[in-house]
């Protein structure tokens, strides 16, 4: 028997040790909290989506009545990213939240299962690791990939 050991290395910063570009992700990320759609579970997220070029694009969570047919904010941004410039491959991405009383949340947002796995095609597809920035007001958690939040990843290589 052996023991696979997985670790995971996050920076954790508070606000003002953010660069400039991170900072603006981030205001990216908080705005796109405002337009979210979230009449069901009122809870607002917001995502910003930076490409290699400096592009910066922004979704958020959009609901809908038949609960499953809603999308989160992450998987709005980068399938938007996908459709709008499909030669220009996602270097970051910024998430955000406010709670049902329309305040940051103050732990930084996980982000679910599914928009992980999406996130790491985008990543394969990229061709080099996805960043991304966790917001909360108490800490941004940086995360140097998205293999990174989801191990034991499954991909097309099982196909
Ligand atoms: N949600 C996101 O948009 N992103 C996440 O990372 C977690 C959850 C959305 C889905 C749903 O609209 C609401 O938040 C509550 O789950």
């Amino acid at each position: 028997m052996k023991t696979k050991l997985i670790q995971v290395s996050i920076l954790v910063k508070e606000e003002q040790e953010l660069s400039k570009d991170e900072q603006k992700l981030v205001d990216e990320a908080c705005q796109a909290t405002y337009r979210s759609y979230a009449p069901y579970s009122h809870f607002y997220v917001g995502a910003a989506v930076e490409l290699a070029d400096g592009t910066i694009v922004s979704g958020s969570n959009q609901e809908n009545a038949a609960y499953p047919s809603g999308l989160c904010a992450e998987r709005t941004a980068v399938f938007y990213a996908g459709a709008r410039y499909p030669d220009n491959p996602i270097r970051r991405l910024c998430i955000a939240a406010r709670d049902s009383g329309g305040s940051p949340l103050c732990r930084p947002i996980a982000p679910c299962g599914a928009c992980r796995q999406v996130l790491l095609e985008a990543e394969q597809r990229a061709g080099r690791p996805i960043e991304v920035l966790l917001y909360g007001t108490d800490g941004i958690y940086i995360v140097h990939s998205i293999k990174d939040l989801l191990p034991l990843e499954f991909d097309e290589s099982f196909l």
